[in-house]
């Protein structure tokens, strides 16, 4: 059965359109390990901020071996400034598993390896071992959702839209070439059938879609109301030494921003901290600190966190347990960007 619309005009279209990514190699020569790191890395980043850091990151950890014989501290350092660093904790895990097996070649085996999940398991057995599976990425489910006219809000409407663009995995043509096939789902949803202005005039498959014979393409994907982000806050405490390197932590393993580089601070509440009960959590006792002016801001995803900013200075000693004195310019490019906000505070 050919599943409607039909893949080949737009198999077509990538032929002739396809962008040119740095992950993106000749049919038949795609590196698991490569293109498993891309679509990590796109996870939550754009196109445009993951290439110069998908080549750094490679030139660094060029194969599945040299990524699991780092340490956490250095694939931490190399993804800072990503966000979501749960996805580097997942990459690191997945290697150490991959770099004894080998890289499974099904989506079912791909998924018993730590940190692999539905969607990465799908893209790299459809892109590398040209499974028959559809990855539905945010750019699927809206080619999808317009495609079908499906009008149920996300993210309910998740796994109907997944089950949709599965459906054109039914077709030879699509069966032929299911990772080019991925791809040029991932390539319409990016440069045509795009979020706001969807250029509908171009699009391979405006004859199939009923979104646009309605007229509401531009509205679909619907998205359920959101709830506003809370608002958290905590105060961070910058110890300088008279070289002028920075008292650091890192944070614990789980959780948010889990084993990164950290300003040492109170924990993140929704309540205001009073000034007394914020220096009970200060790295070091007895010390004169000085208030800076404004706050750090950084957006999470869950929440938007504002940080108050204490200095303070220290004559030259060793660093306490669990800390260790950083020059400001090493700290920066280890740290996440919530970090750099406080350093930018403080500007350094
Ligand atoms: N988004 C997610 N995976 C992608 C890929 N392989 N190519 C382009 N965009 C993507």
């Amino acid at each position: 059965m050919t599943p409607f619309p039909d893949p080949t005009p737009l198999l077509a279209w990538y032929d002739r359109h396809k962008r040119t990514l740095p992950w993106r190699m000749p049919s038949g020569q795609a590196d698991p390990y490569r293109v498993w790191l891309s679509e990590v890395m796109l996870q939550q980043t754009t196109v445009a901020t993951v290439g110069p850091r998908y080549a750094r990151f490679l030139a660094r950890f060029p194969d599945v071996a040299s990524l699991a014989s780092a340490s956490w501290e250095e694939v931490a350092e190399e993804w800072a400034g990503l966000g979501y660093y749960a996805r580097a904790r997942n990459l690191h895990a997945g290697a150490k598993a991959l770099a004894a097996g080998g890289f499974p070649t099904t989506v079912e085996e791909l998924r018993k390896i730590p940190g692999i999940g539905a969607y990465t398991a799908a893209a790299v057995a459809a892109i590398v071992f040209n499974r028959p599976v559809v990855p539905a990425d945010g750019n699927v489910e809206r080619v999808t959702a317009r495609i079908h006219a499906e009008e149920a809000p996300l993210p309910g409407a998740k796994p109907r839209l997944a089950a949709l663009a599965q459906r054109w995995m039914d077709s030879a043509a699509a069966r032929a070439r299911p990772g080019d096939f991925a791809q040029a789902l991932f390539d319409l949803g990016a440069t045509v059938c795009t979020p706001r202005n969807p250029a509908c005039a171009i699009c391979p498959w405006r004859e199939g879609c009923a979104a646009r014979k309605a007229g509401i393409q531009a509205s679909l994907p619907r998205k359920a109301a959101k709830k506003a982000r809370p608002l958290r806050v905590g105060v961070h405490f910058l110890v300088a030494d008279p070289a002028g390197r920075l008292l650091l932590r890192r944070r614990p393993d789980s959780g948010l921003l889990g084993g990164m580089l950290e300003v040492p601070g109170t924990p993140w509440r929704e309540e205001a901290w009073g000034a007394a009960e914020a220096l009970g959590q200060a790295p070091l006792p007895g010390l004169d600190w000085t208030v800076l002016n404004g706050e750090a801001v950084h957006g999470f995803t869950h929440f938007e966190l504002r940080m108050a900013l204490w200095r303070a200075s220290v004559p030259a000693m060793p660093a306490p347990e669990g800390f260790a004195w950083w020059e400001p310019a090493a700290a920066r490019a280890a740290m996440p960007t919530a970090m750099k906000r406080l350093l930018d505070l403080a500007g350094l």
